[in-house]
């Protein structure tokens, strides 16, 4: 097989990178070493940045977008038992997030292209890289166990944090930054309204807890917990009373449960790889960092990349010239850096952290109090979460 990229990974970065190089003629392979099936199973984030969408429009996938996203004109802070709203389209002259799960906007890309006709090879084993510091770049796998090979000008290693791309690259070659925070979250999805028309983020003595949707009838709910924390040990009636016990008594009054469509532990961690590219070779998205989720970034981030990535592929393919990539490590990073900061404030703000005992849960106190008095503290905030310009 010969195509002009192989991309590794069919989470959001692939599909997406896929997708806007199939709508500039460009031939791209994705290689994905799970099914289908399996993909469109893992539940994961679901609010997106306006600078996301539309790059999904310009994908041509923001059909379903338009019509069953939530835009959001505001978030919610909850400490010292009051909630305070953060006005994110008045703070930042009218921009909003849209609520939206990854795996609908990860559907929808999967099923364009299946429709355009591009080719993706599910189940892909033993995906293995050769050749990425030349200029004949060649892509190893196992397909039903048959050995293939994929020729390729490019590949985009956009196989997430455990994937084979970034592993591919010599030790000497590449830095990583990182931070493990000493707890989880324990997600529970539900089909009950949420509690609340917008997200309230909450800073408790018990922990960490956000109240989330996917939809006006679909719920996503998350707790701090410890990092090593069973999802066995947590039946629905406790996870319920846990949340109920961190919210302000109106939204705990209003919380409506029910039984669990899905319940799991994530670890949080804070982790940048640097440099972005390696010859032939380029990393985007989990594959290259990883956010805590307290500030929404993950999925965002993904999508700033193959931004970047995509529009200098087609610079290069349609016009011969290497700036795009030549420049793509440094000003994928300079973007990354700045969402890294935020999520670990983020996180750092509203997360109990043991170690730093009474006086740290102080110090959080007055910065949330501070953060929603002041219209600077306030904007900063704001502007962040509705995502920084490109
Ligand atoms: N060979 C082929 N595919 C692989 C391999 C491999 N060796 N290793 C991993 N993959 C696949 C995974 O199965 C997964 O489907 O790469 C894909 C990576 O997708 P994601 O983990 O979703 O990463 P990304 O597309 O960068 O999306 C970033 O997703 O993980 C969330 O929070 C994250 O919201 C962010 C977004
Ligand atoms: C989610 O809906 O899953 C979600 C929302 C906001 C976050 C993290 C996760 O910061």
């Amino acid at each position: 097989m010969r195509t002009q990229v192989a991309i590794i990974g069919a989470g959001p970065a692939g599909l997406l990178l896929g997708q806007l190089l199939h709508r500039e003629g460009i031939d791209a392979v994705i290689l994905e070493r799970r099914s289908a099936d399996y993909v469109l199973g893992r539940i994961r984030a679901g609010v997106l940045e306006s600078g996301t969408v539309d790059l999904i429009a310009r994908a041509g996938c923001d059909q379903r977008l338009r019509q069953e996203g939530l835009p959001h004109d505001g978030v919610n802070l909850c400490f010292g038992g009051a909630r305070h709203r953060i006005d994110l389209a008045g703070l930042t002259g009218g921009k909003q997030v849209t609520v939206y799960g990854q795996t609908e906007v990860t559907r929808d890309l999967m099923e364009a292209r299946s429709a355009g006709g591009a080719r993706t090879v599910y189940e892909a084993a033993g995906v293995h890289l050769e050749g990425f510091g030349g200029s004949r770049p060649v892509v190893h796998f196992l397909k039903g166990g048959i050995a293939q090979t994929l020729e390729c000008d490019f590949i985009a290693g956009c196989d997430g944090f455990h994937g084979v791309c970034r592993q591919s690259v010599p030790e000497r070659a590449i830095e990583t930054f990182e931070r493990v925070y000493p707890f989880g979250w324990l997600g529970l999805l539900a089909d009950v309204p949420p509690v609340n028309e917008e997200l309230i983020y909450v800073n408790h003595e018990d922990g960490f807890a956000l109240c989330s949707m996917r939809s006006m009838t679909r719920s996503r709910y998350y707790l701090q917990c410890p990092a090593d924390e069973k999802v066995e040990h947590w039946s629905d009636q406790r996870f319920w009373e846990a949340l109920r016990a961190r919210l302000d008594p109106e939204a705990a009054a209003a919380l409506t449960t029910g039984p669990a469509l899905e319940k799991s532990v994530a670890r949080l961690r804070s982790f940048v790889a640097e440099p972005l590219r390696f010859g032939r070779l380029f990393l985007a998205g989990d594959a290259a960092h990883i956010v805590p989720p307290t500030g929404a970034k993950g999925l965002n981030l993904a999508a700033s990349d193959i931004r970047y990535l995509s529009e200098a592929l087609v610079e290069y393919f349609n016009g011969g010239s290497t700036a795009g990539l030549d420049a793509y490590s440094t000003k994928a990073l300079a973007r990354i850096w700045k969402a890294e900061r935020f999520s670990w404030w983020m996180t750092s703000m509203l997360h109990r952290f043991p170690e730093v005992g009474r006086f740290g849960h102080k110090i959080q106190l007055a910065e949330l109090e501070y953060l929603v008095s002041s219209e600077a503290a306030s904007a900063s905030l704001a502007e962040n979460y509705v995502g920084l310009p490109y």
